[in-house]
């Protein structure tokens, strides 16, 4: 018999894993506590924009026309207990109000309603992205008989379909052999693919999520304050990146200088790594990070800087600003803690009269930045513009015609806050191109 998943929490994480075990061939139970979610997903609708995750939902979510009816959704932890050999646990851990340190008030309350209605036999996981120590407590709350393992999760938004159903590695933190068995099991397809399968103890898999993620902000990070000295300096931040990138022991990835890294993980996992490693007595190890966010941070105000200089470098009361992107990164319609919309909303609070379009990005962005301008195209963000910024590097703003935009805009100057447009097509055009960490022309 194959093995019965359940997967509890049904956000990014949950839905995209929920669909992909599914995908995998095995029965799947999601659960979630908003009843909203509950009846999208079981109409085959995704709560989020992500690609190819509505059409892997609806191959298999019971009731849909021609689906494997493989995977169902509830919001009854018994029947989860009941149904489910293994538990998948995927609810968020966002950043507490006002600390750095990680709400697991999600987690401790999915442990809490579970738990009391386990079989022994059934194995938990946790995926979620905790402090450290973390497992080994909530083992603690399971019942006689009941197997806990840690198996961090290290997909990116935009490409969590395949990044979950082709994973670049299986992490798993086990304490019995039972555990590690029945996971073997679940991913036994990646595996066989020729995914790396690494088995650890509890904490090494929970670090192993929060380091990975430290690394990648500090790649961020390090090329933002390159670009830092490149305009110090009069250098090139993306031909230094170029260049350095051939090396392969640092490669080209990540070293996109801009105005930095937001999202729903980096920035709080990084601040909850260093708030975790402060009550561990190890704070002094993750001084560093410290500099990490700020450089991050420098760069949304830097970005102000330049958009006030290309304006004559006075006020922005009475300029009109348009703002290319509200998402934290291409694909995807997640603000949270978007470095576009804080330039957008520092501009707007400046007296700039900000209007932004982004593809996606605009229903969350309104909800979340009611007092900015919003309009439906890119090509009306740009309409009577003094100066155009761009934010978000979606694909959609690459393939703008710089002359029809020109034909609108006030001013023809475009700062690029990704450093993704190609200069000379823009310059060409007769647009002032200038982008972060690079000469002007
Ligand atoms: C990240 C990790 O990549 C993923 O492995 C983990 O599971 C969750 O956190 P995600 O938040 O989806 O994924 O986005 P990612 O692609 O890592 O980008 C994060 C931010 O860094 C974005 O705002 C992006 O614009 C920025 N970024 C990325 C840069 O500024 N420069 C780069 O070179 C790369």
């Amino acid at each position: 018999m194959p093995l019965k998943i359940t997967v509890i929490g049904t956000g990014y994480l949950g839905a995209t894993h929920a669909a992909a075990m599914a995908e995998l061939g095995f029965e799947v139970l999601g659960l979630d506590v908003v009843p909203e979610k509950i009846e999208m997903l079981t109409r085959g609708e995704v709560p989020m924009y992500e690609p190819g995750l509505e059409e892997l939902l609806r191959k298999h979510v019971a009731g849909i026309e021609g689906s494997s009816g493989r995977l169902r959704f509830t919001m009854d932890f018994a029947e989860v207990a009941e149904f489910g050999d293994v538990h998948f646990v995927c609810v968020n851990t966002p950043q507490k109000h006002g600390e750095y340190a990680c709400d697991m008030s999600y987690v401790d309350s999915a442990f809490g309603a579970l738990a009391p209605h386990l079989k022994p036999g059934a194995l938990v996981v946790g995926k979620s992205t905790v402090p450290v120590g973390s497992a080994e407590r909530l083992a603690g709350l399971l019942p006689e008989g009941v197997e806990l393992a840690w198996n961090p999760e290290f997909l990116r938004e935009g490409f969590a379909v395949d990044d979950t159903l082709h994973p670049d590695r299986i992490v798993v933190g086990v304490r019995g052999e039972r555990a590690e068995k029945l996971l073997r099991e679940v991913y036994a397809t990646p595996v066989a693919e020729g995914t790396p399968f690494v088995v650890t103890d509890y904490p090494t898999a929970e670090l192993v999520k929060t380091s990975a993620n430290s690394f990648l902000a500090t790649k961020i990070s390090f090329i933002n304050a390159m670009a830092e000295v490149c305009e110090a300096a009069g250098g090139d931040v993306a031909k230094l990146a170029e260049a350095i990138g051939y090396d392969d022991r640092i490669g080209h990835k990540f070293l996109r200088a801009g105005i930095g890294f937001g999202g729903g993980c980096l920035p709080k996992d990084i601040r909850a790594f260093m708030a975790r490693a402060g009550e561990l007595g190890a704070d002094q190890a993750l001084t560093f990070l410290r500099e990490i966010d700020s450089v991050n941070m420098r760069r949304r105000g830097a970005m102000v800087e330049m958009a006030r200089e290309a304006l004559g470098g006075g006020a922005f009361l009475g300029k009109r600003v348009a703002v290319l992107g509200a998402a934290f990164k291409p694909d995807s319609d997640d603000v949270r803690d978007s470095p576009a919309l804080n330039v957008a909303g520092q501009i707007h609070l400046q007296g700039g009269q900000v209007t932004v379009y982004d593809p996606k990005g605009m229903e969350n962005a309104r909800r979340l930045f009611p007092t900015l301008g919003y309009a439906d195209s890119a090509l009306e963000a740009v309409r009577g513009a003094d100066v155009v910024l761009h934010l978000t590097e979606w694909r959609e703003f690459r393939e703008l015609d710089p002359a029809e935009l020109g034909a609108v805009a006030a001013e023809r100057v475009i700062l690029d806050g990704r450093n993704a447009l190609d200069p000379v097509v823009w310059r060409e055009a007769g647009w002032t191109y200038r982008a972060m960490g690079r000469p002007s022309a």
